[in-house]
């Protein structure tokens, strides 16, 4: 059912990776207090279509947020109506970047120019490195209900973009959740609550948690200090950092620097709380292509017309 990985991960990234890009994450000598990381923007997800004709809420990579590096873009698709979400992501390429495929609800199925195919369930996560190129069709795996999730972008430094196509197909099972103060959190990628989670070995050494907080509840999360971060509020509502200001469901929050996020809500909210490493390199993006110059995406739509974007083996 799960696509194969295609190659040992610490093999994938070895003698690319450096040692210096990991955040410290070591206790330090005396205690220190922690610097709360507070909101520096809020901005509403802008209904747009993508695929072929889903409809979903663009939160980054829209006119009025185009990335938070190494962040480049999130979609959010909610919708029990089938007429928004049928036609799906058929056939499309990708290169110079990861693309991440988040279920809340529904099904989707994969599948791609290497041969691999696998579901997409509730709770399933699918870490995609384009690398050097793959083509792939995402298409819904149910008839009618309610289809809820989401897709980010995340970019790859130049030394990168080129590198072997690989994919991290993740069970729900195997996404742990555990509980922070009030809060309850499923850890997807990098450390939260004494877990970490199964997404392994990403060069922007993300964290990525998706933290319920109940009605009248308050939790802080640790976070990476040197990592760019933002949440997304997709359920309810929450306050976030020592802002008073209540962020409904639909909007994006850009975090300033620091060491710690505190979430609290009145009514109950749900967010997902996103932090990388950022790449700091120049952008040069077109449709389904993140390179660092404009040469590099001539180059990757030659390579994609002319038929030498991916190795076929499937
Ligand atoms: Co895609």
């Amino acid at each position: 059912m799960l696509a194969a990985t295609t190659a040992p991960a610490a093999a994938w990234l070895a003698g690319c990776r450096d040692p210096g890009i990991a955040p410290d994450l070591r206790p330090s000598a005396r205690p220190v207090a922690l610097r709360e990381r507070e909101i520096q923007r809020v901005v509403a997800a802008q209904a747009t279509s993508d695929g072929a004709g889903v409809k979903l809420a663009r939160s980054l990579g829209s006119r009025a947020l185009s990335m938070l590096d190494p962040f480049l873009m999130l979609d959010e698709f909610h919708t029990d109506k089938a007429s928004d979400y049928l036609a799906g992501f058929p056939d499309h390429p990708h290169r110079g970047f990861e693309t991440v495929t988040y279920m809340i609800h529904g099904a989707m199925e994969h599948h791609d120019s290497l041969g691999n195919r696998g579901r997409l369930g509730p709770g399933s996560v699918q870490w995609m490195t384009a690398g050097r190129g793959i083509i792939h069709s995402e298409m819904p795996k149910q008839q009618d209900g309610l289809m809820w999730g989401f897709q980010l972008w995340v970019n790859l430094p130049a030394r990168l973009k080129m590198i072997k196509p690989r994919y991290q197909d993740i069970d729900p099972s195997r996404v742990g959740e555990t509980h922070i103060d009030d809060s309850s959190v499923r850890v997807i990628a990098g450390e939260a609550g004494g877990l970490t989670g199964p997404v392994s070995e990403i060069v922007t050494a993300p964290q990525m948690l998706d933290v319920t907080v109940p009605a009248r509840g308050k939790s802080r999360h640790r976070l990476p200090p040197g990592h760019n971060a933002f949440a997304y509020v997709f359920d309810g509502a929450v306050k976030l950092g020592t802002s008073t200001t209540r962020i409904e469901r639909g909007n994006i929050v850009v975090l300033g620097p620091g060491d710690q996020l505190t979430a609290s809500s009145e009514e109950g909210g749900r967010f997902l709380l996103l932090a990388g490493q950022p790449i700091g390199e120049p952008v040069s993006r077109q449709g389904p292509f993140v390179m660092n110059t404009d040469q590099e995406i001539r180059q990757a739509v030659d390579d994609y017309r002319s038929g030498r974007l991916v190795d076929r083996e499937g």
